[in-house]
């Protein structure tokens, strides 16, 4: 066999794959994707059984270390998290002095990058024991600057964690625990939100994660690499998503217009319109998650009780997908709910606003992250990301002088 590698490199060729459609940038044992088949397994392990018996620290640590923890390694890996969920004082005065409207991923981009200043020990990329100082580090920290910024929008005092909960119950403490009271949440909620983070840890080299990697590529300090896949997410087409289905499904149903309306405008070339929540770069099948999300969405919905106000957005999406998955726009671009269609309903109905879905989302992706930028470090034979360009523009021209300038 001939490495497509050397063989380019020797006749001077390399491939030109806009959106890299059809270029995969390193190999990676972490996490399978059958996009036509509709698979998702993380190593190894199909996401509807992790989803159906593990829990949120088990499914990191299984991306992170490759095998599923006994009892005492499961125990020590949430002891170690659980260890590092606070915030260094600075880091808190640093999370209060952002403007009070200001974006939480904004935040979160900038408060992420900034622990590199607090952690400069994580510099040492190639030692594997501050590469997993570092991971822990940030999964723990992660729930902790996303409550913060959250309470810095609103004006109320930050919660400090508190390590009696696990990991998601103390996320919902530090976001809706006031000083005089504190937040106990319906274990059936701590469940929904803890499946949100297992079907959102990881899912190989999309946008983000690649940034990650591309960042990481260069050995710069994982807070930074870290900061730069956030950055990655917080677009609409990518973790921005799930925000936008929501203010779609919103759109619906204020405006008394038909769902068919919608369908149509997105089927139209003419107008930039898209269901938010639907297609997918890799899935040209049902998104496992999806499927397995929706079905959390009736739980959480039965647990708040008949009439809830989120009741209406659950019709409306499953209209919405009733009448796409019957059109032939949708049929034959193979384009299907993806997993943001149903998660926002979910965190809506636990009471997350809007600005912090795509928080949420970084909070549970960040595993996948570090499981990447850890699988690549630890490769002898890893070297920096730099793509070519097919270039476009003009041939050599002399410099013209300002003054002969038309
Ligand atoms: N609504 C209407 N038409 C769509 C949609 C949509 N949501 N998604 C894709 N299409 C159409 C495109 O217009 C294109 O049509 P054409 O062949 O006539 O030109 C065709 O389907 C292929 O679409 P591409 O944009 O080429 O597919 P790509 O793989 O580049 O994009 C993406 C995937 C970005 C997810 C796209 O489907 C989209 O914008 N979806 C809505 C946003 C969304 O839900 N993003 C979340 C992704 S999942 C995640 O990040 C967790």
């Amino acid at each position: 066999t001939i490495d497509v590698r050397t063989l380019y490199k020797a006749l001077g060729y390399f491939t030109f794959d806009p959106g890299f459609m059809a270029t995969a940038s390193c190999e990676s044992a972490i996490t399978f994707i059958d996009g036509d088949k509709g698979i998702l397994r993380y190593r190894g392990y199909p996401i509807e059984q992790l989803a159906e018996n593990s829990n949120y620290i088990e499914v990191c640590y299984l991306l992170l270390y490759g095998e599923l923890p006994t009892q005492s390694e499961c125990d020590k890996f949430a002891a170690s998290i659980t260890h590092h969920t606070m915030l260094h004082e600075a880091m808190r005065r640093f999370v209060g002095a952002f403007r009070h409207d200001a974006h939480p991923m904004a935040i979160m981009v900038g408060v992420v990058g900034a622990l590199a200043a607090f952690y400069g020990d994580a510099s040492n990329v190639h030692d594997p024991a501050v590469r997993e100082l570092a991971a822990h580090r940030l999964i723990a920290k992660m729930p902790t600057i996303a409550a913060w910024s959250y309470k810095h929008s609103i004006g109320e005092p930050f919660v400090y964690p508190d390590n009696n909960l696990g990991f998601a119950a103390n996320f919902l403490h530090m976001m809706f625990s006031v000083p005089s009271e504190k937040y106990v949440p319906d274990p059936r909620i701590v469940k929904a939100l803890d499946l949100i983070l297992i079907l959102h840890a990881d899912h190989e080299q999309n946008a983000s994660t690649s940034t990650v990697r591309l960042t990481g590529s260069s050995e710069a300090s994982p807070f930074a690499a870290i900061s730069a896949g956030i950055g990655s997410l917080w677009g609409p087409s990518h973790g921005g998503a799930n925000e936008a289905v929501i203010r779609m499904l919103e759109d619906i149903v204020h405006s008394g217009n038909p769902v068919q309306h919608y369908v149509d405008r997105a089927k139209d070339k003419d107008d930039r319109y898209r269901l938010m929540g639907f297609g997918h770069r890799v899935y040209k099948n049902y998104d496992p998650r999806a499927r397995i999300i929706s079905k959390a969405c009736y739980e959480v919905l039965e647990t708040l009780g008949e009439g809830n106000e989120y009741q209406q957005l659950l019709d409306t999406a499953m209209e919405l997908e009733r009448i796409a998955l019957k059109d032939d726009y949708f049929k034959a671009r193979n384009l299907y709910p993806n997993v943001d269609f149903y998660s926002g309903i979910i965190l809506r109905a636990i009471g997350i606003p809007l600005n912090m879905f795509t928080v949420i989302f970084a909070m549970a992706r960040v595993v996948g992250w570090l499981s990447h930028w850890m699988e690549m470090m630890g490769d002898p034979n890893a070297r920096i990301s730099r793509p070519r360009q097919l270039y476009t523009g003009y041939d050599e021209r002399e410099y013209v002088g300002l003054d002969k300038r038309s």
